[in-house]
């Protein structure tokens, strides 16, 4: 694909993204199967209680990452800029999107380090394919490029089989593809985040990647953002109507948030998991640290105020999540995020009944305590 072909793209996404519902239609992230045991005397105070968090060694505030998104195209610019600045003035973490456009492009580049620009202290997040990897047109020298523009803490490499799959210019080869992580995992000195776009990561593939020595998992499951939706809308306006279907059939594919980010936490103990995928409010964050994520990303509500430009409606909903997340952590008597591990937890409904035949004894995370 040319640089013009990836740029638009891009664009096409983040247009699609704004004006359709693009989220999972059948299938939840599974957060409602979830509950905590209401704990009527917390034995703390809601003022006191401690979010800071953190992940790949960098302090936050609160364990919160705004995922990946954009880049490459004037537009992306202005996003980029909205959320850096709300991620530096919030102490919390920001993914770039796929840096394919500026590799391809070099006066592309601003569109991504913009966001170093406006956030100097924030924890960013550079942003690959792993069909990139597969092909060789990334090796070490291009991703130390992609982590130079922006001065990047991480490089998240994103898979995105579902996507490349259905849509008609996509790169779908990914014979090779551990091989390819695991060379780079060995010869990157920043921390690598292998991040799913919406298909979820199973426990299986969980540990072959832990054994490649990268640094953390991004799950981001079936439930929130669906890119199948996405391709469905692209077909539609293109009067496609096959790939249209092609879309549909697989729109609510994958693994939900809740048992990937289950079966991610149970088959590894080096890695550290950010749960994202469908994640809306501060309770779903409590939720999936209490189900052994370190921290969550969360995309598509922050889309709209960061295309105005409104630094303050990202700040605010940020805030909100926040706020819900201490409220849960009061009412379970988790005073640090770390407590928030031993609170008991019940797992009902779907999740349950997929996690206990894949052989996961869930009954622990019911019975456990603070
Ligand atoms: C407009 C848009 C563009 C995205 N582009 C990328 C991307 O370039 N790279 C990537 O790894 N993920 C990308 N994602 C996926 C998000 O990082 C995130 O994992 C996903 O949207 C799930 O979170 P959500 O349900 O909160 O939206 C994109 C998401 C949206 C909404």
């Amino acid at each position: 694909m040319n640089n013009q072909a990836t740029v638009s793209r891009k664009l096409d996404h983040i247009k699609i993204c704004l004006n359709k519902d693009v989220q999972a239609k059948t299938k939840s992230a599974g957060f409602d199967d979830v509950e905590f045991v209401h704990r009527a005397l917390p034995e703390s105070n809601l003022a006191n209680i401690n979010t800071k968090s953190k992940l790949f060694g960098h302090e936050f505030s609160a364990p919160i990452i705004i995922s990946a998104m954009t880049g490459g195209h004037p537009v992306a610019e202005k996003i980029n800029k909205t959320l850096a600045i709300a991620a530096q003035e919030l102490g919390i973490g920001l993914g770039l999107g796929s840096q394919r456009a500026a590799l391809e492009n070099p006066q592309l580049e601003k569109t991504y380090s913009i966001a170093r620009e406006y956030a100097p202290e924030a924890f960013l997040i550079g942003n690959i394919g792993a069909p990139q990897l597969v092909d060789g047109t990334i090796e070490l020298k291009e991703a130390q490029k992609v982590i130079d523009i922006i001065d990047g803490n991480a490089l998240a490499i994103h898979l995105n089989a579902l996507q490349e799959a259905i849509q008609p210019e996509g790169d779908s080869n990914y014979s090779g593809v551990i091989q390819a992580i695991d060379k780079l995992a060995e010869e990157l000195d920043v921390p690598i985040i292998i991040k799913e776009t919406g298909a979820g990561i199973s426990g299986e593939i969980a540990s072959l990647l832990e054994k490649t020595g990268v640094a953390g998992i991004d799950v981001q499951g079936a439930g929130g953002t669906s890119f199948s939706a996405v391709e469905v809308y692209r077909a539609e306006e293109q009067g496609l109507e096959r790939l249209k279907r092609f879309g549909k059939v697989f729109w609510d594919w994958g693994l939900p948030t809740v048992v990937s980010t289950v079966e991610v936490a149970r088959a590894t103990s080096q890695v550290e998991i950010i749960a994202s995928g469908g994640i809306r409010n501060g309770l779903d964050i409590a939720k999936a640290i209490a189900l052994g994520a370190e921290g969550i990303g969360i995309a598509l509500p922050l889309l709209a105020p960061a295309f105005s430009g409104d630094v303050e409606t990202v700040k605010s909903i940020i805030d909100l999540l926040v706020k819900e997340l201490k409220c849960a952590m009061f009412l379970t008597g988790a005073r640090a995020i770390k407590d928030l591990k031993n609170v008991p937890c019940i797992i009902s409904g779907k999740s349950a009944n997929w996690l206990t035949l894949r052989g996961i004894d869930i009954s622990m995370y019911a019975q456990r305590s603070l």
